[in-house]
């Protein structure tokens, strides 16, 4: 049974959103990076249980049929950017003007409530690797989402001896999210107990941006093929028996990415064959 939590709306406020759902969770904070970029959290099924870096579907009631006047719910996959330990859901959008969606969602409000179908799946999970010295997240967008989950999941670091965050946006400002959330680590008592002192040190963080002046300019497949990341990063290039590697991002990023880990030997994994590396698209609208 799913959890329906209680909607408080001041008098100025009172008509309700939409209607409340069996599988309806409340909105507890929303942030704005970007004119293009937002965040939100909102409460968790106590039943639910995911494995970190996993997606599940959420929305919004659409719009009323012309003809028929019936309201159908409209949903779309969303990477969980919380760690599985959380008590709440994290997510992490982007703002698509005409997307039948997040030109909605974008405008959701502490207390609104959001659909949630509670059953989590995905490939960007622990359980799909073999194991390695280091792994890779690679990252474009709001593909950042789900490495936002496994940054925070205490296996990350159990599992690696070094953990390489690359993020590629298109400009500065989409970078900060993933930036302050791993700025965050050093100073987040509760991991540093739980995973060990200073764990956060194991995390090396590559930020780039491609339209925007930036400390790094550049996409991540260029400045592996030239070798410049491998040197700033102070590492040997990607090879099967030491690396793994999770990818999320735009289609033709994917694609590319997944081309280079083949070509340096690295094999697919899936939940049910583990391998060396994963590959899951970012939501889009
Ligand atoms: P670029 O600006 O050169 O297209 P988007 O917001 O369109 O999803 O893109 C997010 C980031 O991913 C942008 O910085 C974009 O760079 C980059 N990107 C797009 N396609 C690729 C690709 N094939 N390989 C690497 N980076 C890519």
């Amino acid at each position: 049974m799913n959890e329906i939590a209680p909607v408080t709306q001041s008098d100025s406020d009172a008509a309700p959103k939409m209607p409340t759902l069996p599988d309806a969770q409340t909105v507890t904070e929303v942030k704005h990076w970007t004119d293009r970029l937002f965040s939100f959290r909102m409460t968790r099924p106590t039943t639910m249980r995911f494995r970190s870096g996993e997606f599940v579907m959420i929305g919004l009631m659409g719009d009323p049929d012309p003809k028929t006047g019936k309201v159908k719910p409209l949903l779309r996959a969303y990477s969980i950017a919380s760690p599985s330990w959380d008590e709440e859901l994290e997510f992490y959008s982007i703002k698509v003007p005409d997307g039948p969606l997040t030109s909605k969602l974008q405008h959701i409000k502490v207390g609104d409530e959001i659909i949630l179908r509670p059953k989590p799946v995905g490939t960007l999970v622990h359980d799909a690797l073999i194991p390695g010295k280091r792994i890779w997240f690679f990252a474009t967008g709001t593909g950042f989402a789900p490495f936002a989950s496994l940054l925070r999941e205490p296996q990350t670091y159990e599992d690696y001896d070094e953990v390489i965050i690359t993020h590629t946006c298109r400009t500065a400002g989409e970078l900060t999210y993933g930036r302050e959330l791993i700025e965050a680590l050093e100073h987040d008592e509760l991991l540093n107990e739980v995973i060990g002192d200073g764990f956060w040190k194991k995390i090396k963080y590559y930020p780039t941006t491609t339209r925007e002046q930036s400390a790094k300019m550049g996409r991540i497949t260029d400045l592996i093929n030239s070798g410049e990341a491998y040197k700033e990063l102070g590492v040997e290039p990607l090879c099967p028996q030491n690396d793994r590697a999770m990818i999320c991002g735009n289609l033709a990023f994917n694609l590319e990415l997944k081309a280079m880990l083949e070509a340096a030997g690295l094999e697919e994994g899936a939940n049910s064959k583990p391998a060396q590396y994963v590959v899951e698209k970012a939501f889009l609208d």
